[in-house]
């Protein structure tokens, strides 16, 4: 490693906790009347999850719930784990907006260690979950066990790639994961991977759509 390389690392280990990863940052950033994410589906989510069965869900991470409900309008009971209490009222009041009270559920609770009210469940949903590889691995690997045998899982990330390659998400490389590591936590999680690649997320910009390089993983339970 260079000197330079080096002093990256260390200044980058000095730096203190990355607020995104705070419950508190997150209150505060949901704490609008207005959908942050919006509340449309993510379009991977959407595509993969149509392929399946409806069942039970844990949605880890689930924000403002805007898949977390779509899920249910499928017809999934389904449950948003989040550390955000202001992610997981929003998510309740979509729920309700939408009529699907009677198969949402809301847990407040951080990916390593939550213990979700419907597992064990067919399918866990991961989206954006930016935050330091270690919390990323230890999340998949609690909520792969949360999953029946046979389940599925899905995530979404901004990809590392994206940093030079697209536009928006974090710029902090440390929350972006790249297709490899993703593999890597799940293989070591009981999941086997169908897909964990790169797509264009494309993202609405001043300049109009621009491509935004996103990691799209698709993962059954042994
Ligand atoms: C970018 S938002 C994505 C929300 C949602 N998945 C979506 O696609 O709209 C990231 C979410 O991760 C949640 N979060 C951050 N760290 C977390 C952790 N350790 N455990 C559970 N949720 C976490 C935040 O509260 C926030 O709701």
């Amino acid at each position: 490693m260079t000197l330079i390389a080096k002093l990256k690392r260390f200044i980058q280990r000095a730096t203190p906790q990355n607020p995104a990863t705070t419950a508190e940052y997150w209150n505060a950033k949901f704490a609008v009347p207005e959908f942050i994410y919006t509340t449309t589906a993510n379009q991977f989510v959407v595509a993969l999850a149509s392929e399946l069965t409806p069942g039970t869900a844990i949605d880890l991470a689930g924000g403002e719930g805007r898949n977390t409900v779509w899920l249910a309008e499928q017809g999934w009971r389904a449950e948003n784990v989040d550390i955000a209490q202001a992610g997981l009222e929003k998510t309740r009041q979509l729920a309700q907006d939408r009529g699907v009270t009677d198969r949402v559920l809301t847990t407040l609770g951080g990916g390593p260690s939550f213990k979700a009210q419907l597992a064990p469940a067919d399918l866990g949903v991961i989206a954006y979950l930016q935050a330091p590889r270690s919390i990323v691995a230890e999340s998949i690997a609690n909520l792969a066990n949360q999953l029946k045998a046979g389940g599925h899982l899905i995530g979404v990330w901004h990809a590392l790639e994206n940093l030079e390659g697209g536009f928006g998400g974090p710029r902090d490389p440390e929350v972006l994961p790249t297709a490899k590591d993703i593999v890597a936590v799940c293989e070591a999680s009981g999941l086997t991977v169908k897909t964990c690649e790169n797509r264009d997320g494309k993202i609405q910009t001043n300049e109009g759509l621009k491509p935004s390089i996103t990691l799209v993983l698709l993962a059954q339970k042994r």
